[in-house]
């Protein structure tokens, strides 16, 4: 059986995928943000290759899934490809996807669920980050969660909820007493400032006076992503064996940077050369690798806790990177201060 140490950060997604044949051959997984060029049609090729029962592909645009899943169909013809659409900015739309995907018969269980779709740094506060990136998630998740449970009461392969975060969630802890960016980074408590060394360091500005900072709503939700599957381990490891990942992709050629000025993502490139990661562009094939080693690697050991913080939680270039993971997205406290809040937006508790 194949394990991390043979992968690297260049390893394409669809070389992991085929080291682990049994956890993903006959198995549904659900993978959000599939658009062509995208990370999430990446991913799902990967699993493709391996011969899924199901895979269920979400976006919010119904000619892009429906572009991603011919893309798939004339490379992998006789997988079951189901498109589900959800716009994560709309909980009514997560909720109408949730139910539809929940009264559906054909599919009983649900193995992998990758929480994949996002978007980076919107100039203006419109809708945040935060509500696409994480709040969408949070709430699908939950919704769906039972179809993952029996997966995990019936399955002895992985049953995994993954998240892909960013290296840009250093720049932001959760703003937990500002979430919509109300406030200039000296009005808010220290523990929820952003890291304004850091941004200065990385696009040329602190950006300490900004109200609101593309960047600095990107990175909080990014945490948030990491503080997520902190909870998820904390909440359903023990009690039904799913675990969670939270994985950060590399720096990869998809239409992420859309709202990003060309001028920004070179300086931030040089920047993250200068510190000495490897900066080079990936391929969406590449940059899938550490997502599909999270959902199906068999050596993943499960989170665990020194202290107050996850260790094993984050993972790049298809291993685990406690060393590049920021204190304030490991916090089990903060995890649990989050899962309060995002129950509090979504109007609804969940407990398993
Ligand atoms: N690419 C990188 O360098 C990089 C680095 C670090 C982390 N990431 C993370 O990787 C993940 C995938 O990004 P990507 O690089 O593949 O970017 P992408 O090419 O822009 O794909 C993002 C996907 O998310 C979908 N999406 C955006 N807003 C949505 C919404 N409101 N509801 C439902 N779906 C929505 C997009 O749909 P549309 O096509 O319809 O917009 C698209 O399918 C993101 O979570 C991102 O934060 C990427």
């Amino acid at each position: 059986m194949a394990n991390s140490s043979e992968f690297g950060p260049l390893t394409p997604a669809i070389e992991v995928a085929a080291a682990f044949p049994n956890n993903i051959h006959g198995k549904t997984v659900i993978i959000t943000g599939v658009s062509p060029k995208s990370l999430g049609l990446a991913t799902a090729a990967a699993f493709a290759s391996q011969s899924p029962a199901n895979l269920i592909l979400t976006g919010r645009s119904p000619d892009k899934v429906e572009a991603a899943i011919n893309e798939l169909k004339s490379i992998y013809p006789n997988v079951k490809y189901h498109a589900l659409i959800l716009d994560l900015a709309s909980q009514s739309s997560v909720r109408a996807a949730a139910a539809q995907l929940n009264k559906d018969a054909s599919i009983p269980s649900v193995d992998i669920l990758i929480n994949n779709a996002g978007v980076m740094a919107i100039p203006t506060l419109t809708t945040p980050d935060f509500a696409t990136n994480h709040i969408g998630h949070f709430l699908f998740t939950n919704l769906i969660l039972p179809k993952l449970i029996k997966a995990a009461s019936t399955s002895s392969t992985p049953t995994r909820i993954i998240n892909v975060t960013s290296f840009g969630h250093q720049f932001s802890p959760v703003r937990f007493s500002d979430v919509n960016f109300t406030k200039a980074g000296a009005e808010l408590p220290e523990s929820e400032r952003p890291e304004y060394q850091k941004t200065e360091f990385f696009t040329g500005k602190s950006h300490a006076d900004d109200v609101y900072y593309g960047f600095f709503s990107y990175a909080q939700s990014k945490t948030a992503n990491i503080l997520h599957s902190v909870a998820l381990n904390q909440k359903l490891w023990e009690k039904h064996g799913i675990a969670s990942f939270a994985v950060h992709p590399g720096a990869v050629d998809t239409n992420i940077n859309r709202h990003a000025t060309p001028s920004d993502i070179e300086l931030a490139l040089k920047r993250v050369k200068e510190l000495g990661f490897d900066s080079a562009q990936k391929t969406p094939g590449q940059g899938a690798n550490t997502t599909v080693f999270a959902a199906v690697g068999s050596d993943l050991r499960p989170v665990g806790f020194e202290g107050d913080h996850a260790r094993g939680a984050y993972l790049a270039d298809c291993k685990v990177d406690d060393e590049n993971v920021a204190a304030f997205a490991t916090n089990k406290v903060f995890a649990e201060r989050l899962w309060a809040l995002s129950e509090e937006l979504v109007g609804e508790k969940f407990d398993f």
